[in-house]
């Protein structure tokens, strides 16, 4: 079993590069289907989902527009309370299908606090996209409309997710091991 050390912590391999792969050719092949007639835009939530969204858009074959939010978050293995803007998009999406592509859906604050924000403006639809769907600790009842991989529980980096920071650019996932 693959294991390493970051941020003083152990952590062994989840998921590899080529099963994330697999998977985001399989959503990109469910989104081009569904959004065939449809305006797409898609929305990168920084910066965990950064390497999902790069790998899933271009194997998306629609033509479609990028935007880029960033929103407060973890604070290591801490929930943060509130969940605040940092960085909103520069164009409008008025009228436009909106894809929200997230790196993994925990509480779902997060998602619920932007779904509320893209809202307001004013996109013919909103769907969210979530590389992990971790369920443990879910506070609403809210649904990803596409999900990459289902886990139960465990803090997981790599691909875009941090521990501190660190550990976003690692090819692979991995998750804490206790
Ligand atoms: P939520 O608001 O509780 O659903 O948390 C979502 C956000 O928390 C994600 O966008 C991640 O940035 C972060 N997060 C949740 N779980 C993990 C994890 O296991 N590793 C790294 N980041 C996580
Ligand atoms: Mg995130």
């Amino acid at each position: 079993m693959k294991t390493i050390r970051l941020d003083k912590k152990t952590f062994r391999q989840l998921i590899s590069n080529s099963e994330i792969q697999s998977a985001v050719s399989e959503l990109a092949r469910q989104i081009s289907e569904d959004f065939k007639e449809k305006s797409l835009v898609c929305l990168c939530i920084l910066k965990g989902a950064v390497y999902f969204f790069s790998d899933l858009t271009k194997k998306i074959e629609l033509d479609l527009t990028t935007e880029f939010l960033e929103l407060s978050s973890y604070k290591g293995q801490i929930d943060s309370q509130e969940v605040r803007l940092l960085k909103d998009i520069q164009n409008s999406i008025k009228g436009k299908d909106a894809l929200i592509v997230e790196d993994i859906m925990d509480t779902s604050k997060t998602l619920n606090f932007l779904i509320e924000h893209i809202k307001s403006k004013k996109p013919k639809s909103i769907s969210v996209c979530t590389l992990i769907d971790k369920r443990e600790r879910r506070e609403s009842d809210l649904k990803a409309d596409y999900t990459g991989f289902e886990i139960e529980k465990g803090f997981v980096v790599g691909y875009g997710m941090d521990c501190n920071e660190l550990g976003r650019n690692l090819n692979d996932i991995y998750v804490l091991d206790k």
